[in-house]
């Protein structure tokens, strides 16, 4: 792989500024952003004037822990558009969230906020790895997904060559890939196994392909995919996180020189970390519950957002910036079986380092009697294994997720193309209990 490590050179300057300067702009943004909310936004001031706080008595940083929290059901309560700290006839773009239940969550981004988040996405793109010049195929979901637009407006800032495929159509990206020849592909990494899939398919090595980086994310994922992702494209592998309420892609990103957790662009976002159920914050380098305020956000301020990601904060390392480590779920993804509480990821792990076991998973829960059962379905990476080897691989990840989760799961080792493939954030679990 080749080594694209940006020079110094061209970083913002503030990725390398020191400690003081970044909490001094910080500061500054924060008394900013509260005061814009607060006059702006009738939730704020609310719930501020309830709890007997005002922005002015924000003095340093940590008296945001005095402030209240906002949680995904503000949005929902507050549909489509009371959150907007702005007319509507400033705010440019709208964004929403699927919504699997009730009403789907809607943001919205002025001129700026339109413009910050392309500086985002672009210093996202140059961590990874990615240059001017370069061409970029962008397979995350164009839409009211914040994914493709977010990714794009990115690209295009850094001043690459941006080709807008979206997702799906798997056979047409891999004919694109090698006709166009992209260096960098931004797309879920469930997604990106697919394509994966579909190069063998076609007779095509993954590894003579043009790409060089592929920037991943939008649903959490291993070390272990990355190393598969990396070792079979023969590319780069880097994660980039962002949720909509805050932004989209590019809140935080890793480096393509140390792959040592994703550094928040704390210019624009500030994180705490908090104990999910006490909800205080927590000292640095603990995990717990990541929770972000928005420094610049004209559209739609959020302050102090539970994001339900569960992560913990580290100190920066490549840029001065802190770090998330890579976030392995979020409390709403946790299985609790029997007392033993998991996440996917950890079935991932144990499922991409069984010999024979191709790289597809998911986790059906259901019910027996009163018990909860868990059922993982796999597949034989080997099309002529016989019942009795699938068996033994079977038992294999069976007794692996015993030792070392402590949960018995029944395995279903499954023939090629047995598990739905994701044609974009990946469904890992399927509840088939009835209360
Ligand atoms: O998924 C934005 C995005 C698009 C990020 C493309 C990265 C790339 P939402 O649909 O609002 O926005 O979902 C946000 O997805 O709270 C996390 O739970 C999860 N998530 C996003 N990135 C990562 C990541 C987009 N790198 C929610 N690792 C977040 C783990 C991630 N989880």
């Amino acid at each position: 792989m080749k080594n694209l490590a940006p020079e110094r050179s061209d970083l913002d300057p503030i990725e390398i500024a020191s400690i003081d300067e970044i909490r001094s702009l910080q500061l500054s943004r924060m008394k900013w952003s509260l005061a814009h909310a607060y006059d702006n936004v009738p939730m704020y001031k609310q719930r501020f004037d309830q709890a007997g706080v005002h922005p002015e008595e924000l003095k340093t940083l940590s008296d945001l822990a005095n402030f209240p929290f906002t949680v995904k059901s503000d949005l929902r309560d507050n549909y489509p558009f009371k959150l907007f700290a702005v007319p509507q006839n400033q705010i440019v773009r709208i964004h929403a969230s699927s919504g699997t239940t009730g009403k789907p969550t809607v943001v919205g981004y002025t001129k700026n906020d339109i413009s910050m988040w392309a500086d985002m996405v672009a210093r996202s793109l140059r961590a990874s790895g990615t240059r001017s010049g370069d061409m970029v195929h962008v397979a995350y979901g164009y839409g009211l997904f914040t994914g493709g637009l977010g990714a794009h407006y990115g690209a295009e800032r850094l001043g690459c060559t941006v080709v807008p495929v979206s997702g799906g159509m798997t056979e047409r990206q891999v004919t694109l890939i090698d006709d166009f020849k992209p260096t960098t592909i931004m797309v879920t990494p469930s997604y990106m196994l697919n394509i994966l899939e579909q190069f063998q398919q076609a007779g095509i090595d993954p590894r003579d392909s043009s790409l060089q980086v592929g920037v991943f994310g939008a649903e959490p994922w291993t070390d272990s995919l990355r190393r598969e992702v990396e070792e079979s494209f023969d590319m780069h592998a880097v994660d980039i996180y962002g949720l909509s309420e805050i932004m989209g892609p590019g809140v935080a990103n890793e480096c393509v020189e140390t792959k040592d957790g994703l550094h928040l662009w704390e210019d624009h976002f500030y994180p705490e970390i908090i104990d999910p159920v006490s909800g205080d914050v927590k000292p640095e380098g603990e995990m717990g519950e990541l929770v972000l305020t928005t420094l610049s956000k004209e559209g739609l301020p959020m302050l102090r957002y539970r994001t339900g990601d569960l992560t913990r904060l580290l100190p920066g390392t490549a840029r001065s910036m802190r770090r998330l480590e890579k976030i392995t779920g979020r409390s709403d993804d946790m299985i609790i079986l029997r007392g033993v509480n998991l996440f996917p990821t950890q079935i991932e792990e144990h499922v991409l380092a069984t010999p024979d076991l191709a790289p597809y998973f998911q986790i059906e829960l259901s019910r027996e009697g009163r018990m909860d059962s868990m059922t993982v379905l796999v597949e034989t990476s080997n099309p002529s294994a016989s019942q009795d080897e699938r068996d033994a691989v079977g038992n294999t990840l069976q007794n692996t997720i015993k030792n070392t989760i402590g949960v018995s799961a029944n395995i279903k080792v499954g023939s090629s193309g047995s598990v739905e493939r994701s044609q974009g954030k990946a469904r890992r679990v399927v509840d088939l209990r009835v209360d």
